[in-house]
């Protein structure tokens, strides 16, 4: 009698792509992708960003094409970002129902109708002319709860515009708590509210910043978190839980991916993840040269994010990915 070793060969799982396709633990799926759009307010033509190769700004007219394509391919949503001709101390532009960012979501979810979900980047430093995230005190640092004003107000303006999920990206303590109320007494109470929990102070957040035209000086070290921590990033998490956020969302994806598989053990909410601005443009730069292959590149890092736990992806890969899994 004679064992042939080894005996067990997980190799088998692996021979065809037929087997591969069958046993794959993770897959793509149009409807967790969702895409972040930028709408600029003081152009006439769509204007590529230089840091962010096949992403552009968009003016209120192209944005309804990108509706258009964004539903078309099945995503599961967009998130707007508006960039404003004018800025100020306060981010007037951020609560003006004439202020791009209003603007657009009105545009947008006029176009959309029931076919995705509209959601916005409720947070100043678009509209800031220092590009904080908040609203400075006397000595020039963010004031938390003078912001959370500012964040009550910003809430109800881009409900009225139409938008169904809040995207707060702005690191405040209690401003997920402080958005529910407003809403909830404004007759938003169907509105959600998706907390950016466990954001990082990173540097993958340098295209962005030329997508927006931030004007920031220095770092927002003071309000996103330090990239050390885990647990207080589990500890955001289910603050905002608590607060009453109806997802949660880990960022950047990539650098965090431990956190993210912490906070979707443990929520009772949907957990999402953002592929940011860097992860996007590290793939695509180092592509560019020839040094790896974009596409699997780019299938590889947002499979290992929704692998990781996350129930949907924010990728400007988004329309992309959604068509190479409907040609797959
Ligand atoms: C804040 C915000 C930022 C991003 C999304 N929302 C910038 C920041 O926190 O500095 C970054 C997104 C990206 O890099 O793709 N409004």
């Amino acid at each position: 009698m004679s064992t042939q070793h080894p005996v067990i060969r997980p190799r088998r799982l692996r021979t065809t792509p037929a087997m591969r396709r069958l046993v794959a633990e993770t897959r793509i799926h149009p409807a967790q992708l969702i895409l972040p759009v930028f709408v600029r307010e003081d152009i006439t033509e769509p204007a590529p960003i230089s840091s962010m190769p096949g992403v552009v700004q968009h003016t209120l007219d192209s944005l309804k094409g990108a509706v258009r394509d964004a539903a078309a391919a099945g995503l599961g949503g967009i998130m707007l970002f508006g960039i404003p001709a004018t800025r100020d101390a306060i981010g007037s532009g951020a609560t003006e129902a004439s202020g791009i960012l209003n603007r657009a979501t009105a545009v947008a979810a006029a176009e959309a109708g029931d076919a995705l979900v509209v959601q916005t980047d409720l947070c100043l430093d678009e509209f800031t002319d220092h590009g904080h995230c908040g609203v400075l005190d006397a000595r020039g640092a963010v004031d938390n709860d003078a912001t959370l004003e500012r964040y009550r107000d910003m809430a109800v303006a881009q409900a009225q515009a139409g938008s169904q999920l809040l995207g707060l990206s702005g690191m405040m303590d209690g401003q997920v708590a402080a958005v529910r109320e407003a809403l909830d007494e404004n007759g938003f109470a169907d509105t959600a509210v998706l907390a950016y929990a466990a954001k990082y102070a990173s540097a993958f957040y340098g295209p962005f910043r030329e997508a927006v035209d931030s004007q920031l000086q220095g770092d927002r070290r003071t309000y996103q978190q330090d990239p050390a921590n885990r647990i207080e990033g589990l500890r955001e998490a289910a603050l905002d839980e608590a607060e009453g956020a109806d997802v949660l969302m880990v960022k950047p994806a990539m650098s965090y991916l431990d956190v993210l598989a912490d906070v979707a053990a443990t929520a009772q909410v949907p957990v999402w993840a953002y592929q940011v601005s860097g992860e996007h443009a590290m793939i695509e730069a180092a592509a560019a040269n020839g040094w790896i292959d974009r596409d699997r590149a780019i299938r590889e890092s947002v499979t290992g994010i929704l692998r990781a736990g996350a129930g949907a992806v924010l990728t400007y890969w988004a329309l992309e990915l959604a068509a190479a899994e409907a040609a797959a």
